[in-house]
């Protein structure tokens, strides 16, 4: 019988359990810390497995991200033969979508200026711009990224991504490579990071890059916090070359209550709720992946060690 691991939220793990003993009650299910026999366990869905947990599993087939990235996992810790797979879900997708499309929108509309103003009593409009005229570029053309694009289209944004290798996308203009970052930083009025964190991404969003956006940009950051230079962004905000934030992700999280972000009149925050797995969708994924890799087919999602994502 096949043996599988979870180590990840508990309470979403019995949902996990339920789904796979109704479709595939071949398969033993165990929420850590019950284990069953480590020896047998072929699958580890995980965030942030301890080394010594890889370690103890001989039988380990394929580490299963229980999110849709794997910066949190040490990769050197994980035997080369093991494939590592990302979570990849309709549920990622969809709370991601929601939330990119209402932080674009928040910020299109000034909804950061008229929270502000309403602190104040004050009674102001703010001219509208149209969304033609709004310049909305995606760090990140993957599965999220794209699938943000798509439902920001609609509403007419001039839409721009940049992701490493080159992409094609109907009504985005595409840039690909670190030689064209400048080129696309300066044609986006709201930039949306949804980048992977890995040594070429980390603190991509820096002094430097902050500069090259157009003055008065906003910066949505959905992907990792260490994506972020955090004094960059105050100081670009404090200057004026930034106009708003909105931060899904920091460093540390949770964010310690003296930080000046938490108090800062242009930043909104939110605790790394941007989109989360879904148990109900995501476990026929991983069950998929599964019956796919015994029949020695592809894993979807796998990520490539070398690029780290
Ligand atoms: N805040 C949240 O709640 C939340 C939830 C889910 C995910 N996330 C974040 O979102 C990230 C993206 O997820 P995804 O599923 O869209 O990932 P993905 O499908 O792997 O896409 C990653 C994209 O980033 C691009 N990229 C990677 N390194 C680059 C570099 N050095 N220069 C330029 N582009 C680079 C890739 O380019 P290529 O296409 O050329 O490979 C690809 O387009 C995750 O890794 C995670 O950090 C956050």
């Amino acid at each position: 019988m096949v043996s599988v691991l979870y180590k990840a939220d508990p309470d979403r793990g019995r949902t996990w359990s339920s789904i796979f003993s109704a479709r595939a009650p071949d398969i033993e299910f165990h929420i850590w810390p019950e284990t069953g026999d480590l020896a047998r366990v072929e699958y580890l869905i995980a965030w942030e497995p301890p080394p010594d947990l890889v370690a103890s599993l001989p039988n380990l087939k394929v580490l299963f991200s229980s999110g849709a990235g794997v910066d949190h996992l040490d990769l050197s810790a994980i035997p080369a033969d093991v494939p590592i797979v990302r979570m990849v879900e309709p549920g990622i997708v969809d709370g991601m979508i929601e939330y990119a499309t209402l932080s674009v929108l928040a910020l299109h509309r000034n909804l950061v200026d008229y929270i502000g103003q309403q602190a104040a009593a004050r009674w102001l409009p703010i001219k509208v711009v149209p969304a033609a005229a709004r310049r909305v570029g995606v760090m990140g053309l993957g599965v999220l990224g794209q699938a943000v694009m798509n439902r920001l289209g609609p509403f007419g944004f001039s839409l721009s991504g940049w992701s490493r290798s080159p992409k094609h996308i109907p009504g985005v203009a595409c840039h690909a490579g670190a030689e064209t970052l400048d080129a696309f930083l300066g044609q986006c009025d709201i930039l949306i990071c949804l980048l992977p964190l890995t040594d070429d991404t980390r603190n991509i969003l820096n002094q430097r890059s902050l500069a090259r956006l157009p003055r008065g940009a906003a910066l949505i950051n959905v992907g990792r916090g260490a994506h972020l230079e955090q004094q960059a962004l105050l100081d670009a905000l404090d200057s004026g070359q930034l106009s708003a934030a909105i931060l899904d992700v920091c460093v540390p999280e949770p964010l310690p209550a003296a930080h000046p972000f938490w108090h800062h009149p242009r930043i909104l925050m939110t605790p790394h709720i941007a989109s989360m797995t879904q148990p109900e969708t995501a476990a026929l994924i991983v069950l998929d992946n599964i019956v796919r890799h015994r029949n020695g087919q592809a894993l979807l999602g796998a990520i490539d060690r070398h690029r780290g994502y």
